[in-house]
């Protein structure tokens, strides 16, 4: 399999290609993503909600990033890996932001970074792309703005905030991003914003018409901490149904003496 690239992820839409993006926060995950053939994994800071068990992403550290993107790097050769930037990473200034970028490429082997939020990320993005590594838009809801949000709510219904959606992604192209992340807008809104710019979106409840799609896949794979999944997931696997019964397996066998049998045994 040949390693995948930032152009190459821009020419898949050139192309017409589907881009299948995944978050992976493991190396044995990032192992079977890249095994099963993914273009793009996105270590998120998701990581906080889907494997540390907190409400918002808003706790999650550069050390935290760099530790789980590093263990991404080391298990999937092939994919193009792109690590987010935590909150706080790169808000404070653009020589924080630069700083912090380094040290997910240098110490958590990022190949691209993603940051949050329409065009007062303009100047960051042109910094970022200005030491030539690849950076990735996120705009619609964008999970380290949930306080001013004031929940999980769909962003862009209403008309005005559509067009500034719209000429965000504009702003986010021409500052130098390769691809958009729009997360929880109208699909009628991703379409226009993916026939609008010349980079891929990467939809993730933003409908079909995004040149790409990406999922937490912990949600996708049922291995959830209790929080009840967003209506756009699609469950391909149910890994807690499955971790149970190995579990429970595993507690029955000890009890009843069958384990460690005489295989098992030195
Ligand atoms: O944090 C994350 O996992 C993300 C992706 C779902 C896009 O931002």
């Amino acid at each position: 399999m040949k390693k995948i690239t930032a152009p190459d992820i821009i020419k898949m839409k050139q192309e017409g290609r589907k881009i299948p993006v995944l978050t992976a926060y493991s190396c044995p995950v990032a192992k079977i993503l890249d095994a099963c053939g993914i273009p793009m994994i996105i270590v998120g800071d998701s990581v906080g909600m889907a494997e540390a068990g907190h409400p918002t992403t808003l706790p999650v550290t550069m050390e935290e990033m760099i530790y789980h993107s590093s263990a991404v790097a080391r298990g999937a050769l092939n994919p193009l890996i792109v690590t987010d930037m935590p909150f706080g990473s790169y808000q404070t200034s653009i020589t924080d932001a630069r700083r912090n970028v380094a040290r997910l490429v240098k110490e958590g082997g990022a190949q691209a970074v993603k940051v949050e939020g329409g065009r007062r990320t303009v100047e960051t993005i042109k910094a970022i792309s200005n030491m030539d590594v690849p950076v990735m838009g996120h705009i619609g809801l964008t999970p380290q703005s949930i306080h001013a949000f004031g929940g999980y709510k769909v962003q862009g219904k209403a008309k005005d905030h559509a067009e500034i959606l719209l000429d965000d992604a504009k702003e986010l192209e021409n500052a130098g991003a390769f691809a958009i992340v729009l997360e929880c807008v109208p699909a009628e809104l991703a379409k226009r914003i993916t026939e609008s710019i010349s980079i891929p979106t990467i939809g993730i409840g933003a409908g079909p018409a995004c040149d790409g799609q990406v999922l937490v896949t912990n949600d996708m794979l049922g291995l959830d901490t209790g929080i009840r999944a967003p209506r756009f997931v699609q469950r391909y696997a149910d890994l807690n149904g499955v971790i149970s019964s190995a579990v429970a397996a595993y507690i029955k066998d000890v009890e009843d003496g069958e384990y460690p049998a005489k295989k098992h045994c030195y």
